[in-house]
């Protein structure tokens, strides 16, 4: 059955952790204000590469409180966590303090601990630090900048070009062709939450951690590694974080450093990052290029598409480029290339940020496609609409489920889209503002990790669930809350949910929006089998209608009952629980054996363009989602909300500046890194088209967290040629694009 939420937009159970956030009773790592807890500051490094020749911290040593400062010729042996994409747990290679060399500006070069985080940082800024300076480069344009083929450095298939037909042949042939360059920034996430992390060693030797991650296994078996000790011996607990969207994915650079401290003093250690300090020891969207040429025929018909794409890594790791997994998916082209190379820059290792490839390759290809729209004299829905994909082109195997035209059409009819007129500039609003309508489509694969899933329910009434998955603020909480009440009957309020901790359930990395896909299906199955238990044990009651399961438990006498699932990928074999358990990425999707799986998603954007000082406003954006069934109305809506507002963001705001004498990242805080704010958003409607994706999982749900943001960039810009005539092809926009 469709469901439909359109015009009730509060609908949907209230987000079950909302009190607890409003009245600051969630706690976070950086709220630990416990007696006797040490605080931890870090110095960085002042050179973008090379190696430290001394340094000398006897100025910071005097500050009073100050315990220990910790530099890589006195902290001792300790291991690499590796990378995550090379087998290990980081979501870099390097670990800093494990030798003298530097490999990017803001590298952590000393941690000093004290009794007060004031005299932490006063002492951090006195620890004195000679380097010998190596070249280096900041940018993908940068003349030493080497694009190396991902296919050749990275041999693995999924990192391969993605080539169907005869692309080259096929656009040489077409009628009607365009040939266009893009150009992306690298961007940070800045989630509200800072990085932060607490260590503590009980006096059995076992070590707790204390730090928001979206992959709490990860982080202790990547521990457990660099300390050398039994991973039974190591604790994770990231219950809720204020924001993940990618940086919390891995094993950070310092964890390790906090967790010597601690053992090294007998104290806990606490360790907040800065603002400025996220900018350099956290992964950030990497800047990329592309170069889309499609050709098409005189009707309209996409024949060829060859994307390219070049997109800055770390001297150190290769982090693979995967922007032509979707962009081959959005249309059904015939004849597809799509050819990804890594430029190694002097930074950290760039990573995962919402959409973090998707978001780049839809805004080049989903801006191309507008392009071609005008050079065929074709509306851009209509020509959309007329290049639906029947099956997936890479593979040949059908889809799931795709409805990305129902999403265009319904679209379209709640934007009001039958009213644009089709020549740039020919919107006008009453206060003389230019308007400009603008469309674009997204995908994202509905990917899905195994999980393990606990349900117990006690007498008093209150159900405990037990599953792997992180709560980052996305609503998963809640989703599970719903799912579990509804099957047992129970009140929402009486469950009770452990998320993100490593002694509950193995805690597999949340990320890639399989989230809900891979801990619903279990948590529903669990609370199932909860109700199959105690019907067979409750005689009478059992044959009750609407029968709740606190009422069978009770029936039957016991104290409690608990029913576990284990839940798997489609195609994955029974050892991918070892890698659940052994902290290790375990996602399989998009492709499955029998379809593959992907959500979708249309954007319709108008902007207003004020006409003397070119102000760029979006007063309004319409998008509907294909994410199968929606298992949380409200933090459904709300995820898309967000990922509108990301999308103005990285269309008109923001971007992470790098001046090339220096290398790192300039606008180091959130004064100049400029974010939307309230002001800049306007109505933003959101609708689903709710049809459930059984033959993905029992639930029918796919992913929704990434996909709400994948093409709203191209709309807005779409929109501002509509609105002007004029192509932007570099983001974000900036006013004097449009003097
Ligand atoms: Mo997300 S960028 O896959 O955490």
């Amino acid at each position: 059955m469709a469901t439909t939420i359109k015009n009730t937009p509060r609908a949907g159970t209230e987000r079950v952790d909302a009190h607890d956030k409003v009245r600051g009773a969630t706690r976070y790592a950086a709220d630990d204000v416990r007696p006797g807890l040490l605080h931890a500051a870090l110095v960085p490094s002042r050179i973008a590469r090379g190696r430290i020749t001394d340094i000398d911290s006897a100025a910071a040593q005097r500050v009073r409180g100050v315990r220990a400062v910790l530099t890589h010729e006195n902290i001792g042996a300790f291991d690499s966590g590796g990378f995550l994409m090379g087998g290990g747990f980081g979501f870099q290679s390097v670990y800093p303090l494990r030798s003298a060399q530097i490999a990017y500006r803001g590298q952590s070069v000393a941690m000093v601990v004290a009794d007060t985080l004031e005299a932490a940082r006063e002492a951090a800024a006195l620890v004195a630090v000679a380097y010998e300076a190596a070249p280096f480069v900041a940018t993908l344009d940068a003349p030493d900048a080497e694009p190396l083929a991902q296919t050749a450095v990275l041999p693995q298939p999924m990192f391969a070009d993605r080539r169907v037909g005869d692309p080259e042949g096929a656009l040489a042939g077409a009628a009607v062709t365009v040939d266009l360059r893009y150009t992306l920034p690298a961007q940070h996430q800045n989630p509200m939450e800072i990085i932060a992390t607490v260590a503590e060693w009980d006096s059995e030797g076992v070590l707790t951690i204390h730090e928001p991650t979206q992959n709490a296994e990860g982080v202790r078996h990547g521990v457990a590694k660099q300390l050398g000790l039994d991973a039974a011996r190591v604790r994770v607990r990231s219950p809720s974080l204020g924001g993940g969207f990618g940086q919390k994915n891995s094993l950070q650079s310092h964890t390790a450093l906090v967790a010597i401290a601690a053992r090294t003093l007998g104290r806990p250690v606490k360790l907040v990052m800065t603002r400025a300090q996220l900018f350099h020891n956290a992964s950030f969207r990497p800047a990329s290029r592309h170069r889309v040429r499609l050709g098409a025929d005189r009707h309209g018909r996409l024949l060829a598409a060859i994307h390219e794409i070049d997109q800055q890594t770390s001297r150190h790791d290769l982090f693979p480029s995967m922007g032509t997994e979707i962009t081959s998916r959005l249309y059904g082209i015939d004849h597809f290339l799509g050819q990804e190379r890594l430029v190694r820059t002097d930074v950290q290792t760039p990573g995962y940020m919402r959409a973090p490839f998707e978001h780049p390759a839809a805004f080049a290809f989903e801006s191309a496609i507008d392009e071609m729209a005008y050079a065929l004299d074709r509306d851009p829905v209509a020509l959309r609409l007329a290049n639906d994909a029947a099956a997936d082109p890479l593979t040949g195997k059908p889809f799931s489920s795709r409805h990305v035209n129902e999403c265009l059409v319904r679209g379209s009819e709640m934007f009001g889209w039958a009213r644009r007129t089709m020549a740039p500039g020919s919107m006008r609003a009453p206060d003389g503002s230019q308007v400009g309508w603008g469309v674009a489509i997204g995908t994202y694969k509905a990917a899905m990790a195994p999980a393990i899933a606990t349900v117990r329910l006690r007498s008093n009434g209150t159900v405990r669930v037990a599953v792997g998955g992180h709560e980052m603020g996305q609503g998963m909480r809640t989703a599970i809350a719903v799912t579990v009440a509804r099957a047992l009957g129970a009140p929402v309020a009486a469950v009770e949910i452990l998320l993100g901790d490593t002694t509950a359930a193995p805690q597999h990395l949340t990320a890639g929006s399989w989230g809900t896909a891979t801990a619903l299906p279990p948590v529903q199955e669990a609370a199932q089998r909860l109700m199959d238990d105690l019907r067979q044990h409750a005689g009478a009651a059992a044959g009750e209608a609407g029968v709740t399961a606190l009422a069978l438990l009770r029936a039957s006498g016991r104290p409690h009952a608990e029913a576990e699932s284990r839940r798997r990928a489609p195609g994955q074999p029974e050892q991918v629980f070892g890698r659940l358990t052994g902290g290790l990425p375990a996602a399989a999707g998009p492709v499955y054996p029998d379809f593959v799986g992907f959500s979708f998603i249309a954007h319709f954007v108008e902007v207003r363009i004020e006409p003397t000082t070119r102000r760029i406003r979006v007063p309004r954006v319409v998008s509907v989602a294909d994410c199968g069934i929606v298992a949380s109305p409200r933090t459904a809506r709300s995820q898309v909300e967000g990922g509108v507002v990301w999308g103005i963001g990285a269309a008109l705001r923001e971007v992470s500046e790098v001046d090339p004498r220096y290398g790192g990242f300039l606008n180091a805080d959130l004064a100049e890194y400029v974010l939307p704010v309230a002001a800049d958003i306007g109505r933003i409607e959101v609708d689903f088209v709710g049809k459930p994706d059984t033959r993905l999982n029992a639930l029918g749900v796919k992913g929704l967290g990434e996909v709400a943001m994948v093409g709203v960039a191209p709309a807005i810009v779409n929109a501002v040629f509509h609105a002007t005539g004029k192509r932007l092809r570099r983001l974000p926009l900036m006013l004097e694009d449009l003097l």
